[in-house]
């Protein structure tokens, strides 16, 4: 079979009536789901339901006697800084707790820096006009939103299947002191499930920098977060902490994570990690910033996951809910594009997407096209710094949302839309 790009003209005008009829039949039903939403499911949210039951209203002390009603334990409950050791193999003595969410903790780390500085600066962020930051793309709208309204220039360096390109980090952050820091989703990442190599981590703990104070803000928001049971299906990494303090780079890096994925979205709690002076240093502001976080929701979490080993058992039963709705997205695009030529995707053993690239100048027109149909995607571009995708080729999908036959549908749209975008620019062209 030959794949679109090998179709002469004539053969594209004929694939282009069959995919107008189709899209046209698409239409009719007057469709209205949304794809957009990288959120858990209300069922995903319903296993935890008994958690907020687990806990003794007689007794709401903490192990070591904290009355989680009150002020006070600013840095986290003993046993959610236990929890968070376990889960990012790093001392409890390094991890502090706040509350939800771990998207705060970010802002609030970078908003330190801009103000105080970082340990080694010579002076506040703030001061340094044309602040720059890095960005693997595709990655997170919302951590580009987070650099690009504190004020950094985004810089995007392309993320491979291995992790940012590191010959172009190194030599970004060796020339510029300028470049003070860059995100990282270490572990299936946002959108494209990627992982990094062991190789990818310890170049990121020892490169040289330009700037003294380059920080390296490691998102682990999906640590635990497997679609599959078996261990070799699952994505593993060094401990990050660890690496850098080998390489002599002991304060580079700030870790965070959260079970908004894991309990509630809204209600979880977050933290985050990082070495003894960086932590010290934090916790000064923070204790200053607040006279505690949210105990009783901290609390309840250490009835409900314990430990990693309970972690693992909720995972479980949320990954046996996602599994059939990324399946469900794979084979879809598979019947529909596999042979196209004109997309391509990531099959990924966890987290919360699923990243496709369609042909070159068609990601907008293909989201532009599913909308008239009555499908929202996330709008192309969301992907990159500034919302510029420079080849508008990639698309983000969120299966966790929608139900399965929901996904079909709005998959099967998805994938007429883009080979019609397809053949009508190359039929320009
Ligand atoms: C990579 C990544 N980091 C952070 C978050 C948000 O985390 P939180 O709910 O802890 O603020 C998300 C949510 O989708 C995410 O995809």
């Amino acid at each position: 079979m030959k794949t679109y790009l090998e179709l002469s003209k004539a053969e594209l005008q004929d694939t282009l009536k069959i995919l107008e009829m189709r899209y046209n039949e698409l239409k009719s039903r007057n469709l209205a789901l949304d794809m957009t939403r990288g959120k858990p499911s209300p069922d995903q949210l319903s296993i935890a339901n008994e958690m907020p039951g687990l806990l003794d209203l007689d007794n709401l002390k903490a192990e070591d006697g904290a009355d989680c009603r009150n002020y006070g334990v600013p840095y986290g409950l003993t046993e959610s800084r236990k929890l968070f050791s376990e889960i990012l193999d790093v001392d409890a003595s390094l991890i502090t707790v706040g509350n939800n969410s771990s998207l705060q903790l970010m802002y609030d780390t970078l908003s330190r820096s801009l103000i105080f500085g970082e340990i080694e600066s010579e002076k506040p962020w703030a001061q340094i006009p044309n602040r720059k930051w890095i960005c693997p793309v595709p990655g997170y709208d919302r951590h580009f939103l987070v650099t690009e309204t504190l004020g950094f220039e985004l810089i995007a360096v392309p993320l491979n299947e291995d992790g940012p390109d590191m010959d172009m980090v190194e030599k970004l952050v060796a020339e510029d002191p300028s470049i003070l820091g860059m995100w990282a989703m270490p572990l299936y990442s946002n959108p494209d499930g990627y992982i990094y190599s062991e190789e990818v981590c310890k170049r990121l703990a020892s490169m040289k920098t330009a700037a003294p104070d380059f920080r390296i803000l490691w998102d682990n928001a999906y640590v635990v977060h497997h679609l599959y049971d078996d261990p070799a299906k699952q994505g593993t990494l060094p401990e990050i902490l660890s690496l850098c303090r080998e390489a002599g780079n002991p304060n580079r890096v700030y870790e965070f994570a959260s079970t908004s994925k894991i309990t509630f979205a809204g209600s979880g709690i977050a933290c985050m990690a990082a070495n003894e002076e960086n932590t010290t240093r934090a916790r000064k502001y923070l204790g200053v910033q607040s006279i505690g976080p949210n105990k009783i929701v901290q609390l309840m979490h250490a009835k409900y996951v314990p430990d990693l080993d309970s972690v693992k058992k909720v995972m479980k039963k949320q990954a046996k809910l996602l599994r059939p709705k990324f399946e469900m997205v794979l084979k879809i695009l598979n019947d529909e594009l596999e042979g196209s030529g004109i997309a391509r995707w990531n099959s990924p053993l966890g987290g919360y997407f699923i990243s496709v690239y369609l042909l070159n100048g068609t990601a907008k027109e293909t989201v532009r096209l599913a909308k008239e149909c009555g499908v929202a995607f996330t709008p192309a571009g969301a992907t990159y710094p500034y919302k510029k995708d420079p080849n508008d080729s990639n698309l983000r999908i969120a299966p966790s949302f929608p139900n399965v036959e929901d996904i079909e549908t709005a998959v099967t749209v998805f994938s007429v839309c883009a080979k019609l975008a397809a053949v009508r620019k190359l039929l320009e062209e």
